[in-house]
């Protein structure tokens, strides 16, 4: 059996999912374990464009199975039309989903009380993505959470429901409980067939028959709940560690971590992004890595690849290989620059232990290196990249203290370049 694990080491949108389905091909088992609808997965497959919030992206290989674990958020409206456009499309669900009867759910006041806060009716606006995500794992941190083994039974869900809002001091009429109880029973009888308990397939069966398991991570390390720039993260925990708490398969079991770095940063919502650049480097990027959200549409905040960052994420992570992508997208800039220092008050950070406001008034410390303008996309081979590209590539490698594994060229699976195992 191999356990592997591809997570985001930045702020997201690193272009997990390709490389989720590019190693795709021998898992039997493919496993969501934090995050929820506030995901988008893109991948490209055949000249199709498909893109998940909660599904697991191995639902694009007809044998693999897609686990959705305990740590994960279920919004039940999103996910049954997600499965039914995935279906429309001619995926087969059959036997081939399980959610976690601990899944936390996502109600209507959860979105109510993220839309609140975004629109400065309630503490600081983060920039979510308004799906309710911060709410839902709040209330289940303060016990008063409904997860979907509650949607099993009617009057312990009406209860549930009473209580929470009774919770958030938010009045609910009769005929409004009615309906969000009769909503909810209706997605149960749906959803049902697919819940069940994945950490007993994950530890009892799946490891057991030495199947390949690879989990998925969801948004990045920078964004972690406790790691993250705090207080502008998401609620869950995106780390390494977070499979054990999102599906309860330990990570102490787990064979390989990837980590996933775009060649450059983007950042979508608010707080610190010390390597941010707002000229016509940031325009050009954002064009031809097409950096617009996948759930929101929001136009993706640029900047440099930021090794501070990517070093200290690759620790945490305590990474195996590190994966580089969209590195076709610097094609054709004529000066890249990457970050090795934070520098605050005349000393230089190599680590980003600086609160959210030293970071903004530290000044970014750049090396700078020659761009390349050959069309790189359709390279199989390290060797084939120009000589530029190689040098900003091992240039990483020796920030992060990481060996890049495999560059992405751009979104379709084949247009990826495997790099020899190597020791540093
Ligand atoms: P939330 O997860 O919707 O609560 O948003 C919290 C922060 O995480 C915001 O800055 C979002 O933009 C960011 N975020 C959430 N999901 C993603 C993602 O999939 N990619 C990138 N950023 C994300």
């Amino acid at each position: 059996m191999a356990s592997i694990l591809v997570l985001g080491c930045m702020w997201g949108d690193e272009g997990k999912a390709k490389i989720v389905d590019y190693l795709a091909l021998s898992a039997d088992y493919v496993v969501r374990f934090q995050g929820g609808s506030n995901a988008g997965h893109t991948i490209v497959s055949g000249g199709r464009k498909y893109v998940l919030h909660t599904i697991p992206s191995g639902i694009l290989y007809p044998k693999t199975k897609c686990l959705i674990g305990a740590g994960v958020l279920i919004e039940p409206p999103a996910v049954i039309e997600e499965i039914k456009t995935l279906e429309k499309a001619g995926i087969s669900f059959k036997n081939r989903l399980l959610i976690d009867f601990r899944a936390g759910i996502v109600l209507p006041v959860h979105k109510q009380i993220d839309l609140e806060i975004e629109t400065g009716r309630r503490g600081i606006k983060i920039g979510t993505t308004r799906k309710g995500i911060g709410p839902a794992y709040s209330d289940l941190s303060a016990r008063f959470g409904i997860r979907i083994e509650d949607l099993a039974d009617p009057i312990n869900l009406r209860e549930r429901i009473k209580l929470l809002y009774n919770y958030h001091r938010i009045r609910i009429t009769k005929q409004n409980l009615e309906q969000q109880v009769e909503d909810l029973q209706k997605n149960w009888r749906y959803l049902k067939k697919y819940v069940g308990d994945v950490e007993i397939l994950l530890n009892e069966i799946a490891a057991k028959q030495e199947k390949n398991i690879l989990f998925e991570g969801a948004q990045g390390t920078l964004l972690d709940l406790n790691f993250g720039t705090y207080p502008f993260v998401t609620s869950s925990r995106v780390m390494t560690d977070g499979v054990g708490i999102g599906t309860g398969f330990s990570a102490r079991r787990l064979n390989k971590v990837f980590g996933v770095y775009k060649a450059y940063t983007t950042r979508v919502g608010s707080g610190p992004f010390p390597t941010e650049i707002l000229d016509e480097t940031a325009d050009y990027i954002r064009k031809t890595g097409n950096e617009y959200g996948s759930t929101t549409g929001r136009p993706r905040r640029i900047g440099w690849f930021d090794a501070v960052a990517g070093k200290f994420s690759a620790r945490i992570n305590a990474l195996d290989n590190a994966v580089l992508t969209c590195l076709d997208v610097l094609t054709g800039i004529e000066k890249l620059k990457i970050c090795r220092g934070y520098r605050y008050n005349g000393k230089i950070h190599r680590s980003p232990d600086l609160d959210n406001s030293r970071i903004i008034l530290s000044q970014p410390v750049y090396e700078t290196f020659e761009g390349w303008d050959t069309n790189i996309s359709n390279c199989k081979n390290i060797n084939k990249l120009p000589w530029n590209a190689r040098l900003y590539i091992e240039a990483i490698e020796d920030y992060i203290q990481i060996p890049i594994s495999l560059i992405s060229v751009g979104k379709e699976r084949q247009q990826t370049i495997k790099i020899k195992a190597h020791k540093r």
